[in-house]
């Protein structure tokens, strides 16, 4: 053996035979049968059902899913009411959510679906990849649940059970890493109950084999789990390299004309596109927030304003940014509105804002603004001169 080869731990650790692995998928689906979650969406196998919810899934909790996925399936109880429903409609259903695409591409989808097949869910590989948002991790749920079809799925929960499982040195961010991921999720799939397969597989890696400190002891694997044999689990998966958020400053106006508040609605491609919003900017350096704010509306909108007042501040973090929003209540001074980098703005009565869809840090400031006493408390007189 050459001396690289002693010294570097292996790559790939060599797969259990077939009978090891006919036992692993048994004592899964055993768990995954005592232990399963009860969830709306695993009522059925609609896959209507399990396609919207497995979007909403995508980087979201279960918990924070569930309402929503109710709500949505009470408004579109079926692709053509989804189809048939205005997009504003739908982007209200997803309010809070966040990656406002999924609920454009659903959207798109069930209306592609309605044209080319009639309404029902294509139970292809190839058809239903053609669908707006329908990338390989939902096709493989759609696949295998729905439809019982021998398709793998791979979100983050099942590339760590597998790396841990076959203390494999890999985490998927690079498209080799992630394609050896995928042929051994395809691997290990057992001939019947898939559906369930893949969810058990999803389940463990949400409710006992965590990031931090896995449950080994109620691990159904346990005696599979090379990574737990070994008692190194915490070296698998590799970690990944992250960059640090960005951290942002932003300032926001909420500009008040007898006792409506102006707001805006984002340009429709882009970051959050057609979701509506108060106006402001990113703090530039060495600006203050107020100044920001006066320079920002000036250059957005065409007219001076007048802070009186700061409302509140909010922090929210994306995925790639951390970011502080200043909020204050404004007068305006003087100008006429020529706002030039949105797709429509409005004056609209404090008590009708929740009726648009705003970004989570936009629904704060609605929510403040709509207490019953907000005009009162704050004893506003601020009309346009
Ligand atoms: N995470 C995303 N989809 C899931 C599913 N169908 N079962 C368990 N966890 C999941």
């Amino acid at each position: 053996m050459s001396k690289r080869q002693t010294l570097s731990k292996p790559l790939t650790a060599p797969l259990p035979d077939s009978k090891k692995i006919t036992q692993l998928q048994t004592s899964l689906l055993n768990w995954y049968q005592a232990q399963k979650r009860e969830l709306p969406w695993r009522k059925s196998k609609n896959p209507y059902r399990i396609w919207v919810s497995e979007i909403m899934l995508q980087q979201t909790q279960v918990k924070t899913v569930i309402p929503y996925f109710q709500r949505w399936i009470k408004s579109f109880p079926s692709i053509r009411k989804l189809a048939e429903a205005p997009i504003e409609d739908v982007l209200k259903h997803w309010e809070g959510l966040g990656y406002y695409s999924r609920a454009r591409n659903l959207h798109k989808g069930a209306q592609l679906v309605v044209e080319q097949y009639n309404g029902k869910v294509p139970d292809t590989r190839e058809d239903i990849l053609e669908i707006p948002g329908i990338g390989l991790y939902t096709a493989g749920a759609i696949l295998s649940i729905a439809f019982e079809k021998r398709a793998p799925v791979l979100d983050g929960n099942v590339k760590r059970v597998l790396s841990r499982l076959f203390c494999l040195n890999e985490n998927g961010s690079t498209s080799r890493s992630e394609k050896k991921l995928w042929d051994l999720a395809e691997t290990i799939l057992p001939e019947e109950q898939i559906g369930d397969f893949n969810q058990a597989l999803m389940e463990l890696g949400a409710t006992v084999c965590l990031p931090q400190n896995p449950m080994c002891l109620l691990c159904p694997l346990q005696s599979h789990c090379r990574a737990n044999l070994e008692k190194r689990q915490q070296e698998f998966p590799p970690p990944k390299k992250r960059t640090a958020a960005k951290k942002i400053e932003v300032s926001a106006a909420v500009i008040l004309k007898n006792g409506k508040a102006y707001i805006q609605q984002r340009l429709q491609k882009g970051l959050m596109g057609g979701l509506w919003e108060f106006p402001g900017g990113k703090i530039e350096k060495g600006e203050t927030p107020e100044a920001c704010l006066v320079r920002e509306v000036q250059e957005e909108l065409g007219v001076a304003i007048e802070i009186k007042d700061k409302l509140l501040t909010i922090k929210h973090s994306y995925t790639q940014f951390r970011v502080t929003l200043h909020v204050f209540l404004c007068q305006w001074t003087e100008g006429r509105i020529r706002a030039t980098q949105c797709e429509q703005w409005r004056w609209v009565a404090l008590k009708k804002l929740p009726e648009f869809t705003y970004p989570a840090a936009n629904v704060k400031i609605v929510n403040l603004l709509t207490k019953t006493d907000f005009l009162k408390t704050r004893n506003l007189h601020l009309k346009p001169k």
